[in-house]
Parts: C-alpha cells; structure tokens; sequence
C-alpha cells in the first residue's frame, strides 16, 4: 500500500518512525466546470486517489523533502522571504510555508516525503491535492489551529500566489471536504455546500484520459477568467449592481453583451447556462433520475467545446464515442480542459465492453494511447 510504502522511505531517509502521515486525495467534477471563478455553482467529489505525506518537526530551521515518484530531494530552508524552487513540485509546498508566514505563523523546519497515485496531468487536482495535505500536515505540527475552509483558501491562494495559476477554489474545496459516495454542491460565491449522496446502483463514473498534457490550459484558462470579466463590466454599465456573472442572467448577456462583443456573450452565456445546468441536476440526483443528469453532461460538454472553446479534438471524440455507445448516460470534459480526462455516467455492466471497444478505435484516431479509471468517491484530506 502506498502509505506504508511512504512511511518506510520516510524511515530510511530520515531514520525515524514517528512521522505524522496525511492522506489528501484528488477529484472529480460532475457537472459546474469554469463557474467556480466565476461566484457560481460547482458539484465536484473526493476520489480514491491521493497524495499520501508523511512530515515530521526538525529542530532547525531546514525544510527538507522528498518526492517518492520523482525520485527527487529538495533542501531549503523556512527562513523569509521564501524563495520558489527552479524545479515545479517543491513550489507546492513553499508556497503553503509562505502562506502560513504571511498569516504570521511561526513554521519550524521540517522533513517531508511523498507520494500519490492520482494520474498526473489527467485534470483530477493532484496540485490542489498536495497542497492540502502539506497544509493540513502543518496545521496539525505546529499546531496552528486552522479550520479546514481556512486551510483549503491558502491552498487556494498558495496556487494562485506562488504556483501562478489562477485557479478558483473548486479543487481544494472538494479536495478537503470529501466524503465517501456523496458530492459536494459549493456555492462558490457563498461557500455555502451541501453534500448529494452519490450511490446509484449499477452506475459508475467512469474516467477516461486522453493522455493529453493539456499545456494550454494555464494559459488559455487565464484567458477565460478575463473574457468572463470583461462580460461582467458590459453588464455593469447598465446594471451597477452586478458583481460577477452571478449576478448576470441571459437576458442581461443578450441585451447588452452580445451586440457588443459576441465571442465575450459565447464564454458568458456559457457560465450562466452551466450555473443552472448545476442547480437543475443536483434535483435531478435528488429525484433519482440519473438519465436527466446524464443529459445534463452532455449539454455541459456541447457548450464547453462549442461556446467556451475549451476542448480538443481528443475530449470531443470521447465523448462522441460515449454517447452513440449503450449504457453511457452522460459525458463531458472535466476540469480545466484542453486534454486531461473526460467524465462519463456509465452502467457499470458495459465499461469492460465499452473500454475494450473504444481503447483501439481511439489509438487508431488519435494515435494515443486510451487510459482509464474508476471514480470511487472517498473522503476528504485526513490524518491517517
Ligand atoms: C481547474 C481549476 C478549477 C476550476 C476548473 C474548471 O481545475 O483549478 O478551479 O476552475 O479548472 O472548472
């Protein structure tokens, strides 16, 4: 098991047993993608999938780390102002030490390894993942006392300040406050949630990886963030009230965006749509009427390729392979975009046959090769 494996490195690294070990998993999204900046709606879940971290005090002020899957060790110190590292992954944790600094925490050197096995690049948030968990492993060394939505905002922050991605707070959100077969509906303007339980029987989400690195995504997602904002400050000119596209309905993006700027009124109708693509089919899980949802996903995908331009070519043949395939009754593009994974509402009776199928045809397509898992819901970011 990965834990054990990550406390035994631990041992022989440091030569000590007594590390503090944290699991933090990564997610899924079902259905709110692109609204979480955006003040709106998401419905995202923990996965089985983690980061597994063991950290342990030092008695000076050296933070010393090592990442298991990498086969890499970084050496710093936790003297201010701390300073990002050449290499990516250390930065994940500086950044979380920089923020507890910046909140005028006082954080002791210490040891730390890791390991996870959420798929990298596949869009299912192991940077959120390991930010949470060094977080929480802090928090809980030092005792600093932090409530969890504390620590999933300077995760949130961390990514945004130090890693340089604008991301929203979905993915730490669902990251920390997981739990096992139920989603999460955030009220990302709020931060109001309420969890779904999410059984139903003989249905599995299925994930299927383009293995697309999906390198435009930082860049492009910025974008968006801004196309979305820019759409905001039409719709404040008549309507001072306004905030975020929150506040705005479609009417408001037809009568004042669209004779303005028509690629700004695609991206903005698009959040508006998929905000209530989100309220109706969290009713639709209350209902039990799992094909509605399913539906939802597609429609979720046809304005996520179409209006806010945040597919490829690789996402839209999944999906267009999901939904001519039987049994499948929702598919869309999960995350960011750009690659990553698409996500898929499937009787769990016809995912061998459907893989088996569809893992050649796309290789043949796409000339890549086809990964998949199973989405198990589990629980948030813990001490294990
Ligand atoms: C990435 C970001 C999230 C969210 C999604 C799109 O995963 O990290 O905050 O914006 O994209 O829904």
């Amino acid at each position: 098991m990965l834990a054990s494996r990550v406390t035994k490195k631990f041992q022989e690294i440091f030569a000590s047993d007594g590390a503090l070990l944290v699991r933090s998993p990564g997610r899924v999204n079902l259905i709110g993608e692109h609204t979480d900046y955006n003040n709106g709606f998401v419905l995202p879940a923990a996965v089985d999938k983690a980061i597994y971290l063991a950290v342990e005090p030092r008695t000076d002020d050296e933070i010393q780390l090592f990442a298991m899957d990498l086969d890499q060790s970084y050496r710093g110190t936790v003297r201010p102002p701390i300073a990002p590292s050449v290499w990516h992954w250390p930065n994940y944790i500086l950044g979380i030490v920089d923020q507890l600094q910046g909140m005028g925490l006082t954080v002791g050197g210490f040891n730390c390894v890791f390991a996870g096995d959420i798929p990298l690049g596949a869009g299912m948030s192991s940077s959120a993942a390991l930010e949470n968990a060094i977080i929480f492993a802090l928090n809980e060394l030092f005792g600093f006392g932090l409530d969890p939505l504390t620590m999933v905002r300077h995760s949130q922050r961390s990514e945004n300040e130090f890693v340089g991605l604008q991301c929203g707070i979905m993915d730490m959100f669902a990251s920390m406050f997981g739990r096992k077969d139920q989603v999460i509906r955030l009220d990302c303007q709020t931060l109001d949630y309420t969890y779904f339980p999410f059984s139903a029987a003989g249905l599995r989400l299925l994930l299927l990886d383009t293995q697309v690195e999906h390198s435009l995504a930082s860049s492009e997602y910025n974008v968006r963030r801004l196309q979305c904002e820019a759409g905001v400050k039409l719709v404040q000119k008549h309507y001072p009230g306004v905030k975020s596209l929150r506040d705005v309905s479609l009417e408001m993006l037809s009568a004042h965006v669209a004779p303005v700027d028509e690629l700004i009124w695609q991206r903005c109708s698009f959040v508006v749509e998929e905000n209530a693509r989100v309220l109706a089919g969290t009713e639709d899980l209350q209902r039990g009427d799992l094909a509605a949802f399913g539906r939802k996903m597609y429609a979720s995908h046809e304005g996520l390729s179409r209006k806010y331009e945040v597919s490829c070519p690789e996402s839209d043949w999944l999906v267009e392979q999901a939904r001519e395939a039987d049994g499948v009754l929702g598919a869309r593009q999960m995350g960011g975009g750009f690659g990553g994974c698409t996500i898929n509402l499937v009787r769990e009776d016809v995912i061998d046959g459907l893989v088996a199928r569809i893992a050649p045809l796309y290789r043949k397509a796409m000339n890549r090769e086809l990964k998949w898992y199973i989405g198990q819901i589990g629980n948030g970011t813990s001490i294990i």
